[in-house]
């Protein structure tokens, strides 16, 4: 049971709105990075292109004339674009000329050195390199002659433009950001959504809770048309139970096996025998320890039902003494479940101050008094002794009440407990 629904589902969808804020953001950053590379390998393969060319006429007629034109030409070429340094190969690996940008002399001394070998790959190679926020590429790019075998090489480190790295870099952030948004904006509009499903679960809960206590007060009524030939005992000692619990401040899962047990504490009186339930005088010893057995044939009856079986405690330990005197165990001090010595000392309180066939209601003072004289024998002394601190407010309320409205009472306290 989840006492604070808000609280409990705040958390949960935080920690989901971040768990997913992480993964996609994560995602989403890997993605630009990826997109971002690729733009900047399309860019430097565009840019080499125009030095291949050259480098290919200067290959098929070398010569120190045409080699120098050459040089000359991607030193010109160097200065206007991002390449920062082109180094041409012939076939041997041979390095037959090169060029820096003059800008950038000091920055390719400060470049990581080769991490890529160029052997005989006939594929354009790129290696990404990084400086502070600056990326670079390392560009190697075959030249192949008619035949397609390589016939010398390129390599060249490439800038990739600042101005495109931080644009990337701010569209990159912008879909985080937006991914972070979405993803916040779903998780809230789930919370209402999620309330509402929770309140009808509650309410169809609740329902069943209210036709399980049908059942509960018939079984009960049944039980009583066999003995007692009223209903009425059964709504007040789960009143005075009731009562009693809320001073001993139960929780509402032990409140509701108590009044559960109280409704169906003698449930299984259904298996004695009418020569010895009805019998109007003294029960002899064997007859008695056959009434015993009605707590083990009540533990029977409950035993199939899952949501009867908090009730258990009740219907099979209410006989029990607190100096171990009592039936079916013998448990002595809290080895009896607490809900069934508050059951214990109500039970017999209602039977003290109500008529039965053999006998007269005591007064209120006479029942104090016996009760008071069997505590810490037959009854827990501190719940005895916090019953008798109330014990004038609870008959006041419940001894002398008509069925009616003892019945409404307890429908209250089924609303706030079963709820
Ligand atoms: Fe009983």
């Amino acid at each position: 049971m989840i006492d604070n629904i808000h609280k409990w589902l705040i958390l949960r969808l935080t920690l989901v709105w971040l768990v997913l804020s992480l993964v996609v953001g994560g995602l989403v950053n890997y993605l630009g990075h990826i997109r971002l590379d690729n733009h900047v390998v399309n860019m430097a393969r565009a840019e080499t292109s125009h030095y291949t060319a050259d480098f290919s006429a200067y290959l098929s007629s070398p010569s120190p004339q045409t080699l120098a034109l050459f040089s000359r030409t991607i030193h010109t070429l160097i200065e206007k674009d991002n390449l920062i340094v082109v180094e041409f190969y012939n076939a041997d690996s041979q390095k037959v000329t090169e060029a820096i940008k003059s800008s950038a002399v000091e920055i390719e001394k400060r470049l990581p050195k080769h991490g890529t070998e160029f052997t005989n790959t006939s594929v354009i190679l790129c290696e990404k390199l990084t400086l502070g926020q600056e990326i670079f590429l390392r560009v190697f790019v075959p030249i192949l002659d008619s035949a397609g075998g390589r016939s010398g090489y390129l390599e060249g480190i490439y800038h990739a433009p600042v101005d495109i790295v931080a644009q990337n870099q701010r569209e990159t952030l912008h879909a985080l950001i937006l991914v972070v948004v979405v993803i916040f904006v779903i998780t809230l509009a789930l919370y209402p959504l999620i309330i509402r499903l929770n309140r009808k679960l509650l309410d169809y809960s609740h329902i069943l809770a209210l036709t399980n206590i049908g059942m509960l007060k018939v079984l009960g009524s049944a039980i009583a048309k066999r003995d007692s030939d009223t209903n009425i005992h059964n709504f007040r000692v789960a009143l005075y139970a009731v009562r009693l619990g809320e001073k001993l401040h139960l929780s509402n899962t032990a409140m509701q096996g108590l009044i559960k047990g109280a409704f169906l504490h003698d449930v299984g009186k259904i298996a004695i025998t009418d020569a010895i339930l009805l019998k109007p005088g003294k029960l002899t010893s064997e007859e008695f320890e056959i009434m015993k057995t009605h707590v083990s044939h009540g533990r029977d009856i409950l035993y199939s039902y899952d949501w009867l079986k908090d009730a258990d405690e009740v219907v099979r330990y209410h006989h029990e003494k607190f100096n171990g005197s009592g039936y079916p165990a013998g448990l002595t001090g809290e080895d009896i479940p607490l809900n069934a010595r508050i059951f214990a000392v109500v039970d017999v309180f209602d039977a003290l101050t109500s008529r039965r066939p053999y006998k007269e209601p005591f007064s209120l003072e006479t029942s104090v008094g016996i009760i008071r004289e069997a505590r810490g024998d037959h009854f827990d002394p501190a719940v005895a002794d916090l019953f008798l601190e109330q014990a004038e407010e609870f008959y006041a309320e419940i001894c002398n009440e008509n069925e009616p409205l003892l019945h409404g009472k307890l429908e209250e306290c089924i609303k706030i407990y079963f709820r």
